[in-house]
């Protein structure tokens, strides 16, 4: 069997910034509640007509084979984690015209903000069965387009972006683990589903507190899991690379699991939760600060609506 590297990431973020005080002029909530609450200060919005899921993905997928040292010409295969696309039949192929990735073969997953890490293990099996060589994976999402603006118990957590990196075949499995779950019997504590009435998909719904109680014990247990898988203790772990969604969730994680607070990779007060693109938006501004070096252990773990959760292990490079 073949193994996986990551060997390069990039991202992309529109130039529209919302802040906290921006917020609190379209609903009744302050810099102070949602600073507390969950340590987002800012998020980036797209505004523009022609930027969205596409633009974004492809301009974080170039940077990403840059780094990689290959070219588009070089891809197999172009995974596109996303659930907001910009076409619901798949937005993928038009991430691949952009890129002029002419030979790649390109399809969105769909698993909100588990879609980074089911679409790392997705497109680790097709280089583990030696199918393909070279992967660009994506998350990307544009929440802004789906969240009820009205609602301050959604709208100030999300915010719009891409992340992605390369996966390359090898001789040595730098994927050393993961763990995927899936539970339907919460599938209403979150929804951006099809509304008969208003025929067409309905913003954002969310039971806050439950969703929150389900991350902050489903995700423990998956990467407890993983790093078994993967023979590794938690003290070998470098880096934490949780989905970002609430600063609170990542504390009490860490916290749970008993890993140095300075090992926590966190940007969220930058970017809020924007869902398949957070773990890879936050891993490359960590390795392009020259904090992740060739070789760190990573734990990361998204989770959110499906309800769906999943952790993976890998070495960087
Ligand atoms: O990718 C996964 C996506 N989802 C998540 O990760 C969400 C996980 N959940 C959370 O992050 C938290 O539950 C929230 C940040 C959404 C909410 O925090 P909370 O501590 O669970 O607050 P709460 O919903 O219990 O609300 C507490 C109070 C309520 O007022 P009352 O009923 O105590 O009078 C809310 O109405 O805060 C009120 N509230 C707000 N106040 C000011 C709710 N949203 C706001 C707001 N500004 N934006």
């Amino acid at each position: 069997m073949r193994g996986v590297r990551l060997i390069g990431s990039g991202s992309s973020v529109p130039d529209k910034v919302m802040t906290n005080d921006d917020l609190a002029e379209l609903v009744d909530t302050s810099d102070e509640w949602i600073t507390t609450r969950t340590g987002i200060k800012q998020r980036r919005i797209v505004d523009a007509p022609d930027v969205g899921v596409a633009t974004l993905a492809a301009d974080a997928g170039r940077k990403a084979i840059a780094a990689a040292g290959i070219t588009a010409q070089d891809l197999d295969l172009i995974v596109l984690a996303t659930s907001t696309p910009d076409d619901l039949f798949g937005t993928a192929a038009k991430v691949q015209e952009l890129l002029g990735a002419e030979r790649a073969v390109a399809f969105d997953i769909s698993a909100a903000c588990s879609g980074f890490v089911f679409g790392l293990v997705t497109a680790a099996q097709f280089l583990r069965a030696g199918t393909y060589q070279n992967i660009l994976l994506i998350g990307a999402d544009v929440l802004s387009r789906w969240v009820n603006w009205s609602d301050r118990g959604t709208c100030i957590l999300f915010g719009d972006g891409a992340g992605a990196v390369v996966m390359q075949d090898s001789e040595q499995d730098r994927l050393l683990g993961f763990e995927l779950r899936s539970d339907g019997r919460g599938n209403g504590l979150l929804n951006l589903s099809y509304d008969r009435d208003l025929q067409t998909y309905a913003p954002i719904t969310m039971n806050g507190k439950e969703v929150y109680k389900f991350a902050v014990t489903a995700v423990p247990e998956v990467l407890e899991k993983a790093l078994h898988r993967a023979n590794l203790q938690v003290a070998e772990i470098d880096w934490l690379i949780l989905h970002q969604a609430n600063q609170r969730i990542l504390d009490a994680v860490q916290a749970r699991m008993g890993i140095e607070p300075t090992k926590v990779v966190s940007n969220l007060a930058n970017y809020g939760n924007t869902s398949a693109a957070s773990i890879p938006l936050a891993l490359d501004e960590w390795v392009r600060a020259g904090k992740i070096k060739p070789g760190d252990a990573i734990a990361t773990s998204g989770f959110g609506a499906g309800l769906s959760w999943g952790a993976a292990i890998f070495r960087w490079h």
